[in-house]
């Protein structure tokens, strides 16, 4: 198989690093350019595993804040001590995942994947469904003020979630990370300001 020199250089970064993953580089962009973790808040981590994103929000928003992983496979990670995971199903919750997770996050971000089937359309569909769902638990979770970061497959629904998110949070933007292979059709929405009168 052909070198992919991008695929070189973030898992060489990653394992230097001592990322579990590469996605790492893209939260590290999103951060950097939108500055969502905030220092000693709580962040919800959907789709956490294997752990990058989990490291790099423990390390940002430091030993008084919290950082609550999810995802419906293991953990294998020695967890910071401002961390903990819940393993579950966001398609498939009961109602007492909402009370496991707590509440008041200052960031909710989903880098929740479906697995791919090849189809397009399918697949677009299946990350919606993971983003809308994952949407319903930061309505219930997300501090006034707070971030909604979640990755989606490009496709024709993409636009009304966006625009949906526009009445609830004061700025909704796309972004599309250095480090996310350019074939790749995901990108971020990166929500900002949730209003006070959305929960
Ligand atoms: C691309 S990985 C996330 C990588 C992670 N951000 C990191 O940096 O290590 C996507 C994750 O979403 C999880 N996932 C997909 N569907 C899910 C669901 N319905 N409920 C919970 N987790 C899910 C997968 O198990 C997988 O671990």
């Amino acid at each position: 198989m052909k070198p992919d020199p991008w695929h070189d250089y973030y898992a060489k970064r990653a394992r230097e690093e001592r990322y579990p993953a590469r996605s790492v580089y893209k939260l590290e962009e999103i951060q950097k350019k939108f500055k969502v973790l905030k220092h000693n808040s709580r962040v919800l981590d959907l789709g956490c595993c294997p752990g990058s994103w989990l490291l790099f929000a423990s390390e940002t928003v430091g030993e008084k804040g919290l950082v609550v992983g999810v995802d419906m496979n293991p953990l294998i990670l020695r967890l910071p001590p401002n961390a903990r995971f819940v393993r579950d199903d966001v398609l498939a919750r009961e109602e007492s995942f909402m009370e496991v997770i707590g509440t008041s996050f200052q960031a909710v971000l989903s880098d929740m994947a479906p697995s791919t089937t090849g189809n397009k359309s399918v697949d677009a569909q299946r990350s919606l469904e993971l983003s809308e769902a994952a949407l319903a638990i930061s309505d219930r979770v997300l501090r006034p003020g707070g971030s909604f970061v979640c990755k989606v497959l490009q496709g024709p629904d993409l636009k009304a979630f966006s625009d949906g998110l526009k009445q609830s949070f004061r700025r909704v933007a796309h972004f599309k990370p250095k480090s996310s292979r350019k074939a790749s059709k995901e990108i971020y929405i990166v929500a900002m300001g949730k209003q006070r009168d959305t929960i």
